[in-house]
């Protein structure tokens, strides 16, 4: 049994008044939630305020993005051990923004996992096809792609204590959320990859679904067999909306 896990992802949204009250917002309407496992994603400036405002919560807190590398000349860049020593659990890799905006190959992507992975992070790896990828009809090579670079990098065994995001392109702040059909489809389909070559990493490995999720569609799709909760971009800046989600799952 995978324990739902709801994750939001503020982006570059925020102030240190705005995060206060948000975190109010949702630590008062925590005990709602009864299965889901609540983190939230923040600018990585904020991680201190965070900090502060979650320790002894039930709510884990995670970066956005992590560097590859352990330490040196990376202007800009922010370190696994640094996010440790804010006490985040979580560590969001290969972000479809990211991909594009940063230019992150699926090689730098599965570096960074690894390196998340190995500091004690829990890594949660992105993947997801753009909308000319799903009319091509090659969602699923795009994500094996996206997938294979880290389990050829360091094995399936890397998924063991990981998470997978799938986030297609085209659903992320569009309000065009996959139908649960749709996004079951490729969850399957991730599964199965993994499950080929350890059935009980593919058991345990959690798979959130990430793009336009909103209290009114969560429920739908997280009661699919193999979407296990959520990444959530613009639905996790609103306590009532973050909280809808939250107990849905
Ligand atoms: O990381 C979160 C995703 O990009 C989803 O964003 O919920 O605003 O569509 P969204």
């Amino acid at each position: 049994m995978r324990r739902p896990l709801v994750a939001g992802n503020w982006k570059m949204n925020g102030s240190l008044e705005s995060i206060k009250s948000l975190l109010d917002g949702v630590k008062a309407g925590m005990s709602d939630v009864k299965q889901a496992e609540v983190a939230v994603c923040a600018p990585a400036i904020y991680l201190p305020a965070v900090q502060q405002q979650l320790q002894g919560s039930d709510i884990a807190w995670g970066g956005q993005d992590v560097s590859a590398e352990a330490s040196g000349a990376y202007t800009g860049e922010i370190s696994t051990s640094m996010l440790k020593e804010f006490g985040c659990k979580y560590a969001i890799v290969g972000h479809s923004e990211r991909r594009a905006y940063h230019a992150e190959s699926d090689d730098t992507v599965a570096r960074k996992y690894a390196a998340a992975r190995a500091a004690g992070l829990i890594p949660i790896l992105c993947v997801g096809e753009t909308l000319e990828e799903r009319e091509k009809g090659i969602t699923e090579s795009v994500v094996a792609r996206q997938m294979d670079a880290l389990i050829n990098l360091e094995g399936v065994a890397a998924l063991a204590d990981g998470v997978i995001a799938y986030e297609p392109v085209w659903a992320i702040g569009t309000g065009m959320t996959a139908s649960p059909e749709q996004a079951q489809e490729v969850h399957a389909f991730i599964r199965g990859r993994v499950a080929a070559l350890d059935a009980g990493v593919a058991e345990g490995l959690r798979i959130l679904y990430g793009g336009s999720m909103k209290p009114g569609n969560a429920q739908e799709l997280i009661a699919k067999p193999d979407i296990d909760g959520g990444l959530i971009g613009g639905a996790a800046l609103d306590a009532g909306d973050f909280l809808g989600i939250c107990t849905a799952a």
